[in-house]
């Protein structure tokens, strides 16, 4: 087998790593300070911040050093030889300027292209994570939230994968609780030979929902039946587990349409898998001390929180939880995972603050402030809002209505895209499928896109016409850049291949420099955004990258002059990062546009 390339790390990390060596030599005494360095808004490339607080640590102690000036002269002084460092300056309190050679940029992108864009995944510390996403109840309508935390969820797992963290992609469906006694008794009553119908005659499950709630509320004695038939189901009675079984299977099979359309992958462990797990569970939090009687409930009083986690109901059911509880105890001791994260609307935030703490308490889990794994995170997002401001509704709040927001985006980018190869007279160069597919990668993309380049906490209002327009910092203005590039390439005539090999890469002119410099910047993005659970940082980097292309291409000629092969490798590297980013975006790039 050829052996796989190494991943390099991060060019910041690599430039932390010199600093910190030299932290090292110049204050032998102070090994625990962590090295900082960020790029530079104004001079250099990237820049050392740690003369201040060196220095505070060491004034007053008779040191040689004179001021943090002077800490960053031996700061700068004493960075190991490298080739990635040009040159160095200090400025003000001891700020270190670093420039990164030429050269050494040149080569790392020459070896990316030649070796695969995997070798700039980010190193992270993390070695095994869960990630709880999507997530919807069955039997009751997925709606636009679920979508939000099924899109960001997915871009979270693909770039902690590419980072080589073994990820579990953990769908935590809300399969589990009183409200099946009422599902499965309605379905005995409405279809009493329910074993032999297929899934369709059962049809919409929300009306389905929406009329076993109303008997449920309307007639005392149906009722009463639902509420034996939760404990029938719980103590595990054939015929009621049977019943909700199918319930799930048709509420999955619902689910199932849009994650085939968004390409999502999750593994379904719902609310019922960890239901075995919650009376070990409570044991324990009852040794421990942790849970008392309160109002005929049992509790867990929490510091800093003006209400207690109920995890045991005053009809001794339990709840969400204690379901939550023995869920993230599984996935501590058994799944030992490292980081757990949890993508839910903010409106959650309590619910998560409370069950981690009540963790910590029970000693699964270190302090925050230790910052050590294993860590547990909730990543809240904000509310999607139609145009008119207020909460985003389909036009029916059912299950089918979020294939047909998707088809919506899908057939409008199509008409769109027929319209414009119908004005440049080149309709006749596509085929059938490739206009479905193109329109399905910009429509699915747009939708997405818009979604993950915000602040996941903001509100965001969904709208096609904006996610659509081919400007501005939309999908459909990026893949447009990037198919823009790709072309560049094919009509060159150059075999890329042969030249990613045998070529060189020069930086003689600062719009190649500054294009190079982003790109290399690519691995501490996704670095950043995992460790910060943020997607729209490499939205952010995306655009940008596609800004600086554009800078490049306006002023720096491609084809046909003296530096082409070096500018078509430019042009290959940029587009191969732009496909890597869409990747972790979930959207599908397209070459031709
Ligand atoms: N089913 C919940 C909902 O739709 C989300 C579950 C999130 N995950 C968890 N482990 N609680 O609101």
């Amino acid at each position: 087998f050829p052996q796989m390339a190494e991943r390099t790390g991060s060019v910041k990390q690599q430039l932390a790593n010199l600093v910190k060596s030299s932290i090292q030599a110049t204050f032998p005494g102070l090994s625990d300070v962590k090295p900082q360095v960020a790029v530079s808004a104004k001079f250099g490339d990237y820049q050392c911040n740690n003369a201040m607080g060196l220095w505070s640590r060491i004034k007053g102690s008779g040191t040689e050093f004179k001021n943090p000036n002077s800490v960053g002269q031996g700061l700068a002084r004493n960075l190991p030889q490298s080739e990635i460092i040009e040159s160095t300056s200090v400025a003000g309190p001891g700020f270190v300027n670093i420039n990164l050679s030429n050269d050494w940029i040149s080569k790392r992108i020459k070896d990316m292209l030649v070796d695969g864009i995997q070798t700039w995944a980010p190193i992270l510390l993390v070695k095994r994570a869960v990630v709880d996403f999507s997530s919807p109840n069955i039997a009751k309508e997925m709606h636009v939230g679920n979508l939000r935390s099924t899109i960001i969820g997915d871009t979270l797992a693909r770039m902690f994968e590419f980072s080589a963290v073994d990820v579990l992609r953990r769908n935590h469906v809300g399969d589990w609780g009183t409200q099946f006694g009422m599902l499965i008794e309605y379905l005995f009553e409405q279809f009493p030979n329910w074993e032999d119908v297929g899934n369709q005659a059962i049809g919409d499950l929300q009306e389905f929902y929406k009329a076993s709630k109303k008997r449920f509320d309307d007639d005392a004695s149906f009722k009463e039946r639902a509420q034996r038939a939760v404990v029938k189901l719980q103590g595990g009675e054939v015929k009621h587990r049977a019943a909700w079984k199918k319930i799930c299977e048709i509420s999955r099979s619902e689910f199932d349409l849009v994650y085939k359309r968004l390409n999502v992958h999750l593994e379904e462990k719902g609310e019922s898998f960890y239901n075995p797990y919650i009376p070990d569970t409570m044991k324990e939090l009852t040794d421990k001390g942790l849970i008392e009687e309160s109002e005929g409930a049992r509790v867990i009083f929490l510091e800093g929180f003006n209400i207690p986690l109920i995890v045991v109901k005053k009809d001794g059911g339990y709840n969400y939880a204690s379901t939550d509880l023995a869920a993230l105890k599984y996935r501590l001791q058994v799944e030992q995972a490292e980081w757990i994260i949890y993508i839910t609307d903010v409106g959650q935030q309590q619910h998560f603050d409370m069950v981690f703490s009540a963790a910590r308490k029970a000693g699964w889990l270190p302090q925050p402030e230790e910052k050590k794994f294993p860590r547990v995170s909730h990543v809240g997002f904000g509310l999607v809002l139609g145009s008119d401001g207020k909460r985003f509704r389909t036009r029916s709040s059912e299950v089918v209505r979020l294939v047909e927001l998707l088809d919506e985006a899908k057939a409008r980018s199509k008409d769109e895209l027929i319209q414009r190869l119908k004005k440049n007279g080149t309709i006749s160069d596509w085929t059938d499928g490739e206009l479905e597919q193109t329109a399905e990668a910009v429509g699915y993309g747009a939708v997405k896109y818009a979604d993950l380049k915000n602040n996941r906490l903001t509100n965001y209002v969904f709208s096609f016409d904006q996610m659509l327009k081919n400007q501005g910092n939309t999908a459909v203005y990026l893949e447009y850049a990037h198919a823009r590039i790709c072309s560049i390439v094919r009509r060159s005539n150059r075999d890329i291949d042969t030249i990613k090999k045998t070529g060189t890469i020069t930086l003689n002119y600062p719009d190649e420099r500054a294009l190079a410099f982003h790109l290399i910047q690519f691995a501490e993005v996704v670095e950043e955004a995992c460790n910060n659970l943020l997607s729209n940082v490499l939205c952010e980097y995306l655009y940008n990258l596609s800004e600086m292309f554009n800078q490049f291409y306006t002023n720096c000629r491609v084809i046909d002059s003296p530096e082409e092969t070096s500018r078509l490798l430019l042009c290959e590297a940029t587009a191969t990062v732009m496909r890597k980013c869409f990747e972790l975006l979930g959207i599908n790039p397209v070459f031709k546009l």
